[in-house]
């Protein structure tokens, strides 16, 4: 793999480009709206998911090949488990062929898989086969893709509490070194940066129970297109649309610039 250029201009369109040193340096996706596909084609629920996994494989190759340090993808939350056990299964067995298959394409491209959520809660064969890919990538250095299986937000913040409450009451810590950082330290993200950048396709502009801590300062972009519509390109523009935005942090826009 050739290293990515320190500052490079892509051309998106006609008009657009995208700054390579300007990128966001973690993106997380809500990939939404995969049923709904799947209706409008008068299918089964099960063939939107499927067809949801091509979207997967153009987004992550899309992001390593412009240098995004960081891609989170909610493939299933807490919430989720409260489907019908025949739609649960599908995604599970989707999982399980999906990571089979990419993990050929997850070392071509140098990227390191990792996973957050109650893991455990995950069926055997998946929790397996999640490990054994994690375990064969993990020394790869290009970008981190992780994602985010069974997870819930709020469930992982009561994780962090409880474990910081323990380590309290044990004399590990002391309750004044309780800050920012050492709730960070708790989470599931613990390795990974705030995210800049979150999307979320199928029209819905809600968080739904996800990374609640981690996109304090996120920017926020919502498209109409279906998951498995999404495209390179539409990732492209979401990235354009994220380097058009002034990010002031609380400060006025005269001190940034
Ligand atoms: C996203 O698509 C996939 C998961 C949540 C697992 P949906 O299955 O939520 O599709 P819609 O929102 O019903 O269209
Ligand atoms: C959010 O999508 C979860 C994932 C994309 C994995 P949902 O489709 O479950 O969210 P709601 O229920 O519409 O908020
Ligand atoms: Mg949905």
């Amino acid at each position: 793999m050739g290293g990515t250029p320190v500052f490079a201009l892509i051309k998106v369109n006609l008009k657009e480009t995208i700054n390579t040193s300007r990128l966001p340096k973690h993106i997380a996706i809500i990939m939404d709206g995969n049923g709904r596909w799947a209706k409008q084609k008068g299918m089964l629920r099960a063939f939107g998911h499927k067809n949801g996994t091509k979207a997967v494989r153009e987004t992550v190759e899309a992001c390593a090949e412009l240098g995004i340090k960081n891609l989170t993808l909610y493939a299933f939350s807490t919430e989720n488990w409260n489907r019908p056990k025949i739609e649960i299964d599908t995604l599970m067995r989707l999982l399980v062929s999906s990571l089979k298959k990419e993990t050929t394409t997850l070392s071509d491209h140098n990227i390191k898989l990792a996973a957050i959520g109650n893991l455990n809660a995950l069926p055997n064969k998946v929790h397996r086969e999640l490990k054994e890919v994690i375990a064969h990538t993990k020394d790869n250095t290009h970008m981190t893709l992780t994602l985010a299986l069974s997870y819930g937000s709020r469930e992982e913040l009561v994780n962090a509490f409880k474990e910081i409450s323990n380590k309290v009451k044990n004399n590990i810590i002391s309750s004044e070194s309780i800050d920012e950082s050492l709730i960070n330290n708790h989470l599931y993200t613990r390795n990974l940066p705030d995210v800049d950048l979150i999307i979320r396709t199928s029209g819905e502009q809600r968080i739904s129970n996800f990374l609640l801590w981690q996109i304090a300062y996120a920017e926020l972009y919502f498209t109409s297109i279906l998951w498995p519509d999404f495209t390179k390109e539409n990732l492209y523009q979401a990235i354009v649309e994220y380097q058009k935005r002034e990010r002031r942090f609380g400060k006025t826009s005269e001190q940034i610039n």
